[in-house]
């Protein structure tokens, strides 16, 4: 979870042991979510009420119950305070996001990454977004290039919202939502500038199919975890990736030309990016 600032009002200081839990919760449009750590159950309702009093245009707090599911990347929520639908609206980078957080995966702390690879992109560009959940990477980027995106889910709940958030984004024939397994559909899509793969756990066995869809040259937005210490995890994570991509070098020639890390995703437990350049042999 990340730690948004938290704005004191008079009368309303978080002290005590229910300070940490009010600064470390997501806002999702008009949704928070928080989770609650075992030892101030009892307390949820009252954690929920002080979340509304304290973000005044937030009309629904959830808390976290349960692991993220492999395939959907979601996690079951349970309402603790406010009330309406758990789909809502989000706005990024002069983009709005259509997201049900109860059946999409969504993160407000991938912004800053999505901005990156936003900035990135050239016009006229055909991508592929393998991985699209709601499609925001593909929004953000059709919204401020001329581009063609390809954007895949297997998550229906996911597809849905990718094309309400298509048409509220006036994006239609430039983001184009496809709903259906990666593996199978990008196989039938060639001649792509930039494959996005926002899968982090599972990405790496999809770099065949992705040097596959590009053409002469393209780009690949790569992203894996990695565990242990921070200091250390890029190198790491560099090494292992040199080794997945050496599986793949009859596709062609493969350069790593940017990594960063992303996100903390669990104790010593890392989210990276990679940027690859690729060139067909
Ligand atoms: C981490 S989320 C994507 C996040 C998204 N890029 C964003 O910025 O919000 C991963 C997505 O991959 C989808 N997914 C998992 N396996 C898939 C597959 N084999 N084919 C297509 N989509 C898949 C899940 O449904 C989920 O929406």
């Amino acid at each position: 979870m990340s730690r948004i600032p938290w704005k004191q009002s008079p009368g309303r200081k978080v002290t005590g042991d229910l300070a940490g839990i009010y600064r470390s919760y997501n806002i999702v449009g008009d949704i928070i979510i928080v989770k609650i750590p075992r030892s101030l159950e009892g307390r949820q309702a009252e954690i929920g009420r002080l979340l509304l009093q304290n973000n005044h245009r937030a009309r629904l707090v959830l808390r976290v119950r349960g692991k993220t599911t492999a395939e959907t990347r979601t996690r079951a929520l349970e309402r603790i305070a406010g009330n309406g639908p758990t789909q809502t609206r989000h706005r990024e980078h002069g983009a709005v996001y259509v997201v049900d957080v109860a059946k999409v995966f969504f993160s407000p702390r991938l912004s800053h990454e999505r901005w990156r690879v936003a900035q990135q992109v050239q016009p006229g560009e055909r991508i592929a977004n393998m991985f699209a959940g709601a499609g925001c990477f593909s929004i953000l980027i059709a919204r401020h290039t001329p581009t063609t995106v390809y954007s895949v889910d297997s998550n229906r709940d996911a597809v849905e919202c990718m094309r309400q958030g298509v048409a509220s984004n006036r994006l239609a024939g430039r983001v184009l939502p496809i709903l259906g397994d990666s593996v199978k559909v990008c196989s039938a899509i060639k001649g792509i500038d930039r494959v996005i793969l926002p899968l982090p756990a599972k990405a790496d066995r999809f770099l065949g199919i992705a040097s596959q869809m590009l053409g002469r040259r393209g780009v690949i937005n790569h992203y894996r975890e990695c565990a242990g210490s921070r200091s250390d995890c890029v190198p790491r994570s560099l090494k292992d990736l040199e080794d997945r991509l050496a599986r793949v070098e009859e596709e062609g020639h493969f350069e790593i030309v940017g990594s960063r890390v992303v996100r903390s995703v669990g104790p010593r437990k890392w989210h990276i990016a990679h940027d690859i350049l690729f060139r067909r042999a």
